[in-house]
């Protein structure tokens, strides 16, 4: 399992689920570079090995994004 967490302004509860979707983007991202395709890419990848990614936050404090990938052994096999 893997987490990626920051201090930065948080993700409301409503929002959170909707970050991984295509082409969403926040209103604060308004007026910055971005495709909205960064976690939607993610989630497909993390969905393609059968896995979740998820998301928790506290607005104004921070989120944490994370996912679990399958460990293989040393002949490949699961
Ligand atoms: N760490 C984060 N903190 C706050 N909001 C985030 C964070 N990561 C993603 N978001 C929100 O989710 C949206 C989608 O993110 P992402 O798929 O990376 O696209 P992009 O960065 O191109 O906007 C962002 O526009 C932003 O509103
Ligand atoms: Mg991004």
């Amino acid at each position: 399992m893997i987490c990626f967490a920051d201090q930065g302004a948080g993700i409301t509860q409503e929002q959170q689920p909707r970050i991984f979707d295509r082409f969403r983007r926040g209103n604060r991202e308004q007026n910055r570079k971005g495709t909205g395709m960064g976690w939607a890419i993610a989630r497909e990848i993390i969905r393609a090995h059968g896995q979740q990614i998820w998301v928790s936050s506290k607005p104004g404090r921070g989120s944490e994004v994370c996912f679990r990938l399958p460990v293989a052994c040393q002949d490949g096999q699961p």
